[in-house]
């Protein structure tokens, strides 16, 4: 509770989200370091029923992340992602398991598991009555970070952010990207321990999107666990250490992004189409992964009589364990079309990726 927090973040952002009820008559929150020997987040057998609902929206998940890591919570409309981030920042009141973020139980100690936790939600809720500098200076007021070392902070992350000539405007000046951006800011300003994003990329343009990523990757690199909500496949892949997926409120897999996409039974594959005698397609046919050629047909304006230095043309298809680069093999390839005096027409290289995990467990696509 004395002096500056310590600068974790966004050159010396600290932060707290505000996806909770937070007032401006609020009082200030007890400053709190939780231990960091305990996981960033721990959930088990975690259930939300809503009232009056047939169905548990959140249907008894388990899972933890480590310290400074990137946690990608992915799934559909509806699966209960934001359900999830309500629960473990003290928002939604869990209706049965336990859910724990640095180390405190959030349904015992929910001002202490606040104070760890630093929230950007779905949708804006920045005050439009205060300027974004003001929005940030109060939220640090509500985390009783001491007024000189916010006001440092606060000038700090809107320098990191983008935002420095826009400090004392108004909310409703900012697009959506902006708004998100200062909200961001805003949740750093108490250096949680966990930051929760609840979509972070959606509506933002390309170069928001990579400009964001790379602030959550800076922040993650500086210690602070980030779990984030997507249903972009592209975004869990590129960004998220672990990814979770989860439908129907149901965890169905937890793991990292190339585990799971190693996990499938379909690898990598390579196809290719070359033209040149039948000894090429015997070449070809000893590299690693080679599948039998698929079609052999001769090529067009020439009978083929089957004798072996007749040029016909092949389709080869390599199959790869999943996570092997299947272009690694086009060399390979091209050299013995080479030495066959062939011709390599084609080469195309499948890779799967998240989206085939998803359709693997849930027999639909998430797109
Ligand atoms: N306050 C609420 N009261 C009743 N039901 C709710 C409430 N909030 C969410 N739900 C229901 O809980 C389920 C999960 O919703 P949730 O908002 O957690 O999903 P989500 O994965 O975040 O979806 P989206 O990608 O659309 O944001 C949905 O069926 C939703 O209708
Ligand atoms: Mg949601």
């Amino acid at each position: 509770m004395t002096g500056d927090p310590p600068v974790r973040g966004m050159n010396g952002a600290t932060s707290s989200g505000t996806g909770m009820a937070e007032t401006r008559t609020a009082a200030p929150q007890p400053r709190l370091k939780a231990s960091p020997a305990c996981p960033a987040i721990e959930v088990a057998s975690l259930v939300k029923r809503y009232p009056k609902s047939s169905g548990n929206a959140v249907d008894g998940i388990s899972f933890t992340v480590g310290r400074a890591r990137i946690f990608g919570l992915l799934g559909p409309n509806g699966a209960g992602k934001t359900t999830v981030v309500g629960m473990l920042t003290t928002r939604v009141r869990p209706t049965s398991g336990v859910a724990r973020v640095a180390g405190i139980d959030v349904a015992a100690r929910p001002a202490a598991a606040r104070a760890a936790v630093g929230v950007v939600p779905q949708r804006n809720n920045l005050d439009r009555s205060l300027s974004i500098r003001q929005n940030l200076l109060f939220h640090a007021a509500y985390h009783a970070v001491p007024r000189a070392g916010a006001a440092r902070r606060a000038e700090r992350l809107l320098d990191a952010f983008g935002l420095a000539g826009r400090a004392g405007d108004k909310p409703d000046l900012f697009s959506g990207g902006q708004s998100q951006r200062v909200m961001i800011a805003r949740a750093l300003m108490h250096d949680p321990v966990v930051l929760f994003l609840d979509e972070p990329s959606t509506g933002l343009d390309p170069a928001a999107r990579l400009f964001t990523w790379d602030r959550i990757r800076e922040l993650r690199d500086q210690g602070t666990t980030v779990l984030l909500t997507t249903h972009d496949m592209d975004e869990a892949e590129a960004l998220a250490d672990q990814v979770g997926i989860i439908d129907h409120g149901q965890l169905l897999a937890h793991d990292s992004p190339q585990a799971l996409v190693r996990s499938l039974p379909a690898g990598a594959s390579l196809d290719v189409t070359v033209t040149g005698p039948a000894g090429l397609a015997a070449a070809l046919a000893v590299l690693p992964g080679a599948e039998r050629a698929e079609t052999a047909a001769p090529l067009p304006g020439g009978p083929a009589t089957g004798r072996p230095h007749e040029p016909m043309r092949y389709h080869v298809r390599f199959r790869l364990p999943a996570g092997s680069d299947p272009g690694t093999l086009i060399p390979a390839v091209a050299a013995a079309v080479s030495r066959y005096g062939g011709r390599l027409h084609q080469a195309v290289t499948a890779t799967p990726s998240l989206e085939d995990v998803f359709l693997q467990l849930t027999g639909r696509t998430l797109r």
